[in-house]
């Protein structure tokens, strides 16, 4: 997977075969520049492909390569980790600064010009473990880490770069190690440091940055943004990765499509603020790079002490956005998340939040979980509001004891009964976060977030939780575990519902206090590795008010999360076709919920909804005791759908067939649709769902993915067609729908 060969310098190439991709940098007098990454190539030594051009008066030249390589300016280079103050005056992925400490200084105190030099360089065999931040996993034999040290020269600090290559996959996880081996024993502060830098030359015809933004309720919508000669920089600063700017952006052409052309998608495992940015610069170089975002950020190192950046993972693709984003997935399904949840089937289940809210008691529960029973759905979710005196949103986060006003028979009791029914039980916490009106509150109010001297601001009636404090982690491990150890619950939904504001920790010295956010998101993941230890048979769900945090980071510990507040199923097909663009199917909980639906007031037929929500964990957010016969059935018969495609939907590869953006659908109204394909190709399900008809509607529909000499039965239709001809010709869709409908096809391989 990793080669090293010599360059004529007798410094070493380093080329990186990851699946079917390559990715080739080199040493230049001791900088690292990057050479190419893209479809897999056979040559090592491609360093004829550097810009080699003399350049003009402004661009500086490195004083000990000046003599020997006249033409050679780290502005105008292609580097694999820029520096900040060398001579590289673009964006940098590293600025570190000394710092005076006890009356000791050094000349480069106060200053963060920063230079990174190659010394050696490592192979290891698998994906080593750095820290205890999510990361990618991988076996001996499916993996190769090339691991390069560096330094300052001046100072004597050292960078370690981490690069892994799969075996399986087009993808290579990349992140930096900063070590405080400063020669002067000074403290050294880390000002940026972004997990992975990358320089392309000739985009062409012109670079996109294709990204995700958003906002409640409305997460993950697919934008292309042409760079320029400009920076396009996505990012947050919410203390949480968010709704407004997922941390992933993929470098594409404008004429790249889900089918062809150069897709280099890279996505920080990280829930905290990041940025992603791309610029070209005046000679036309595109740099892609992702990290925790430095506004707001520096980390103090004592002699002898690491920084480790999130993981950032490049998943290269020539063939298109589908291929890059099929990589994500079973990457991510099967190298991030883990636990006993990872490969096995997740049940259908129920929550009573939209049937509802507040208002609920034990014996709603329970008859909510009869009909549930009844219809063959496997597990109750107990939603916010069961614990302290919350019948609002305005009191009680942090008091996480029953409520026993609510429910009466207590939770041991309420989980038998469910259990009794055949459902397995589940439960709501929002842990890092405290209600001002709060046992918890009025006994620790220094435990929140706060600055002293300023206001707090408040969201949804509520502070955010100081996580970088171990009494706090402590506390909330204990008050969960007394709950999870209550009963024989068996499934979590962990909650977040605001974002950082004033943003200051009583515990920490001001010059630690740029650490504060970065800490924040490491304790949560502490505390979210403490409980998964303690309770490993547990399902966790994550959640943001919706997706607010859905993020790599997150599927470590939660395989599935929550994937939007709004359930409206024609809203969810931009949002769930966005989401896919990293995310698997298996990581998307989608419900189907009530008509009209409480955040658009659409109706949508109750069929359309289970198609749309089958498209990732399916389950229902509605009242089934307040249903029809009619209605009860179709629950039935989907839940049986449900299982039957269970292994295609979430075991398969996902070809996205239209956006519900696509202009092209003007001609015949607007729609959506995509299609899972096993692995073997052996069957197929293809959705698809008008989402307002039209007067000429002609719908033929091309497939991807099959297997073209192979012929493929409809099973409802019990119509024959070769792979190749559905891929090429299509299907014939053409019929006078209404507006939502929609029609699911499954096609099974002739043996
Ligand atoms: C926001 C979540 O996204 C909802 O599903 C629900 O759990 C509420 N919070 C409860 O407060």
């Amino acid at each position: 997977m990793i080669r090293v060969t010599s360059s004529q310098r007798g410094e070493p190439i380093f080329h990186l075969r990851s699946g079917d991709s390559s990715y080739v940098f080199t040493v230049f007098h001791g900088y690292l520049l990057h050479l190419y990454c893209g479809a897999q190539i056979s040559d090592d030594d491609v360093e004829y492909l550097l810009v080699r051009i003399g350049h003009d008066s402004v661009v500086p030249r490195p004083a000990d390569t000046y003599q020997e390589d006249k033409w050679f300016s780290l502005d105008v280079a292609t580097q694999e980790y820029p520096t900040n103050g060398s001579g590289d005056f673009r964006k940098s992925a590293l600025a570190v600064r000394l710092m005076e400490k006890d009356g000791r200084t050094s000349a480069l105190a106060g200053t963060s010009t920063t230079s990174l030099r190659y010394e050696s360089y490592e192979i290891v065999k698998g994906k080593p473990t750095v820290d205890a931040q999510p990361a990618v996993y991988a076996g001996e034999d499916e993996a190769e880490t090339l691991i390069l040290t560096c330094k300052d020269p001046a100072s004597g600090v050292t960078f370690k770069l981490y690069y892994t290559a799969f075996r399986d996959f087009s993808a290579i996880c990349r992140r930096a190690v900063i070590e405080n081996t400063s020669r002067e024993q000074l403290p050294l502060d880390v000002l940026q440091a972004y997990s992975a830098s990358v320089d392309f030359t000739s985009i062409e015809p012109q670079p996109e940055l294709l990204h995700l933004w958003g906002n409640w309720g409305d997460e993950r919508h697919i934008e292309r943004s042409p760079i320029g000669h400009n920076t396009v920089s996505i990012s947050s600063k919410r203390g949480a990765s968010s709704h407004h700017h997922n941390p992933f952006a993929a470098l594409v052409t404008k004429n790249t499509t889900e089918t062809s052309g150069l897709a280099v998608g890279i996505s920080l495992i990280y829930s905290g603020n990041f940025e992603i940015a791309a610029d070209t610069d005046s000679f036309g170089t595109t740099r892609l790079m992702a990290g925790i975002n430095p506004v707001d950020f520096t980390w103090r190192l004592e002699p002898g002490e690491s920084f480790v950046t999130p993981e950032a993972v490049l998943s290269i693709s020539e063939e298109g956005l589908g291929k890059m984003s099929r990589t994500f997935h079973k990457l991510y399904r099967e190298h991030l998340c883990r636990g006993a949840w990872k490969d096995k089937t997740r049940p259908v289940l129920v929550n009573n939040w939209e049937a509802t809210y507040f208002n609920f008691d034990d014996e709603k529960l329970l008859a909510i979980a009869k009909e549930a029973a009844d219809c063959g759905i496997e597990m109750l979710v107990m939603d916010d509001g069961w614990f302290g005196l919350r019948n609002s949103d305005t009191t009680s986060l942090g008091d996480w004891f029953v409520n026993e006003d609510k429910i009466r028979c207590g939770m041991k009791k309420l989980v038998e009964q469910v259990n009794a029914l055949g459902l397995k039980f589940g439960i709501w916490f929002e842990p890092e976060m405290v209600s001002p009106v709060s046992e918890l509150y009025k006994a620790h109010p220094e435990w929140c977030l706060h600055i002293e001297g300023r206001d707090k601001s408040i969201a949804r009636d509520q502070y955010v939780l100081d996580m970088t404090r171990q009494d706090v982690r402590d506390y909330l491990f204990d008050s969960m575990a007394k709950v999870l150890s209550s009963a024989n619950i068996e499934y979590v939904k962990w909650d977040f519902n605001r974002n950082l504001t004033e943003v200051g920790s009583a515990w920490l010295p001001a010059e630690r206090r740029g650490e504060i956010f970065h800490r924040f998101v490491l304790g949560t993941y502490e505390l979210l590795e403490r409980l998964l230890t303690a309770f490993p048979h547990i399902l966790l769900e994550g959640c943001s008010s919706g997706g607010g945090r859905y993020d790599p980071a997150m599927l470590y510990y939660s395989p599935q999360y929550w994937t939007s507040d709004d359930t409206d199923a024609m809203e969810r097909l931009e949002i769930q076709l966005g989401t896919s663009m990293v995310y698997p199917a298996s990581s998307m909980s989608c419900h189907v919920s009530d008509c009209p639906n409480h955040q658009t007031g659409r109706n949508t037929s109750f069929r359309t909804r289970g198609h749309v929500a089958m498209g990732g964990a399916f389950g229902y957010e509605l009242d089934l005791t307040k249903l029809t016969d009619e209605e009860k059935a179709l629950i039935r018969q989907q839940v049986q759908e449900y299982h039957r495609y269970y292994d295609v939907i979430n075991r398969g590869d996902l070809y996205r067939l239209i956006l519900p953006t696509d202009t092209v659908n003007s001609k015949c109204g607007k729609c959506a649709s995509w299609m899972y394909v096993s692995e073997d190709k052996s069957e197929a399900l293809v959705t698809f769902v008008v989402i307002r008809t039209s007067v000429k509607p002609i719908y033929f529909l091309k497939l991807q993915g099959l297997d073209p000499k192979a012929q493929y039965i409809d099973e409802e239709s019990g119509a024959v067609y070769y792979g190749d001809t559905l891929m090429k010709a299509g299907l014939n869709l053409c019929k006078r729908y209404t507006d939502g409908e929609s029609v699911v096809i499954h096609l099974v391989k002739k043996q």
